[in-house]
């Protein structure tokens, strides 16, 4: 058994699994923001990685990738089905933003969601070297830190959230939240998005659990939990660089070509969520082609969409709805070899996604609600020369750092085409002016300043940070041509 003085926890590991023509596993970065944001972060980083290794059965034994070990946790069927889509993604992830969707709520989904937390605690206990630091990530494992300190009282334990955290209005709705508030309450430190959201945390800790509470500090058990605002954010250098390469570059205008020579080229990346706002884009699309305020020709709108919980029910509804959208726009405004939507529900690598923010004029990230959006990050840092209108939705963590983007409220659609049209139509030396400030703001605002503000707070006396932080800045560049795909063979202990 590896042990280490680092442990991030985490639903998912970096890593998905796929079976090659020749039986082989290859392992690859999943799209998803919480993976985006770590994985540069922690690469070379004598670290271990608990989490779900994806399917379900036994747990594969993980060979270490870019030298991070994985420790896969197991899930049966039934824990994917109650915990992951259920508690997980049809209890919290819709009543976190702002109940956009119906959040439903059964008690089964509960004890799953109990049974999971605890083995994800019993799989960090055994990795954690004695005073170790154990990062829990994220909203489906709230209860962690609290088993956790239970078991292994000697371990320092921060807890953030990556998602937004939702005013006590919303968060009272649910059966079990005193459960879920003294779970967090077990690390040291727990982190947020933004501030509204550690005050909406104190807000009910202190209304739910009757605990001493300010914005910044909790007392309970005769401990003091801190809590505060750290935006995440994405590792900017590498990203610059990568859109910066000649064959990114050379891709970004075969792309162009390939789209017809627009004008115009309005790009959206998002996982398939009904918390991204693309059915209403959508709209606010259709109606300028409508209106001739936009023609196809001119302008094309490519959209990425990467199919996303696909056993949902709300995620299924959605992708159907997008579909027939799509299918609509393109057969009522598009010609024969120019479509008014390119849609693509493909996972790219990065350097495909770089070059298609290169080739971007205008990246429409319009969320109804999103704990920070890192894809608002990515466009801005791979616009190396200055150049790009970022239409930002306000509902967007990313809006409270990128104040130059065009911001708009999604809900609002004519306030959308407008935003829309202002970024299509603006000024050059506007969007440089815009675009320049956006990325001197994330070029100071990076993944490792993040980490270095995270983890100072919670390891205040401890050696971490810095070996974090050298280790990181030591790693080598990604492979020309393979960019951030770490291949390697796993066993499977029932070839499952
Ligand atoms: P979320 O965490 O809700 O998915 P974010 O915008 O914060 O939203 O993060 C999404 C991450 O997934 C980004 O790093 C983005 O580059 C990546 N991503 C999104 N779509 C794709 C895709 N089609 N292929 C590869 N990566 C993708
Ligand atoms: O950002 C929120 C989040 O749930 C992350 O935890 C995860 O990286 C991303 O969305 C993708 O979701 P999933 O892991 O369910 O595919």
């Amino acid at each position: 058994m590896r042990h280490s003085s680092l442990v991030v926890v985490a639903n998912r590991l970096p890593i998905d699994d796929s079976i090659a023509p020749d039986g082989a596993c290859e392992w690859r970065r999943t799209p998803g923001g919480l993976v985006s944001a770590l994985h540069p972060l922690l690469r070379h980083t004598p670290a271990t990685w608990v989490g779900w290794a994806g399917g379900t059965g036994p747990a594969p034994t993980l060979p270490d990738v870019d030298g991070v070990h994985m420790r896969a946790v197991p899930l049966t069927a039934e824990d994917l089905r109650d915990h992951y889509e259920g508690f997980a993604n049809s209890t919290l992830w819709p009543l976190y933003h702002d109940a956009v969707e119906q959040p439903e709520h059964h008690r089964r989904w509960w004890e799953a969601y109990q049974r999971v937390n605890r083995r994800f605690a019993e799989a960090a206990a055994e990795v954690a070297e004695p005073g170790a630091v154990v990062w829990v990530q994220d909203y489906h494992l709230h209860l962690l830190p609290g088993l956790l300190r239970a078991m292994r009282p000697d371990l320092r334990i921060g807890f953030f959230l990556h998602v937004p955290f939702p005013p006590p209005e919303l968060f009272m709705q649910l059966p079990r939240r005193a459960e879920l508030l003294r779970g967090m309450l077990g690390a040291d430190l727990i982190g947020f998005q933004r501030v509204q959201a550690a005050h909406n945390f104190a807000q009910l800790v202190a209304k739910v659990l009757s605990l001493p509470a300010t914005d910044r500090r909790i007392g309970v058990d005769g401990r003091v939990v801190r809590i505060g605002a750290f935006p995440v954010s994405i590792d900017t250098a590498e990203m610059a660089a990568l859109a910066a390469r000649p064959d990114v570059a050379a891709r970004a205008q075969r792309l162009r070509q390939d789209l017809g020579r627009p004008e115009r080229v309005i790009l959206s990346v998002d996982r398939m969520d009904y918390t991204k706002g693309i059915e209403q884009r959508l709209k606010a699309y259709s109606e300028l082609l409508a209106s001739g305020h936009v023609k196809v020709r001119d302008t094309v709108l490519v959209q990425v969409a990467v199919p996303s919980r696909e056993r949902v029910g709300q995620y299924q509804i959605l992708r159907e709805r997008v579909e027939r959208e799509v299918g609509r726009i393109n057969g009522e405004f598009g010609r024969v070899g120019e479509p008014a939507i390119h849609y693509l529900t493909q996972p790219f690598d990065r350097a495909e996604l770089a070059a298609l923010y290169r080739v971007a004029d205008v990246m429409a990230v319009t969320p109804l609600r999103d704990g920070m959006n890192l894809v608002a990050k990515e466009y801005v840092a791979a616009r190396v020369d200055d150049s790009g209108a970022l239409l930002l939705s306000e509902f967007a963590g990313t809006a409270a750092e990128l104040s130059q983007a065009y911001l708009v409220n999604p809900h609002d659609l004519e306030g959308l085409k407008e935003g829309l049209l202002a970024a299509l139509h603006a000024a050059p030396a506007d969007v440089s002016r815009r675009m320049r400030a956006m990325r001197a703001h994330l070029h100071e605002h990076d993944i490792r300043a993040w980490a270095r503000s995270y983890l100072s707070a919670l390891d205040e006396t401890g050696p971490l940070v810095q070996r974090l932080v050298t280790a990181t800045d030591a790693a080598p560049a990604t492979v020309p041509g393979q960019p951030d795909r770490s291949a390697a063979r796993i066993e499977h202990p029932s070839g499952g």
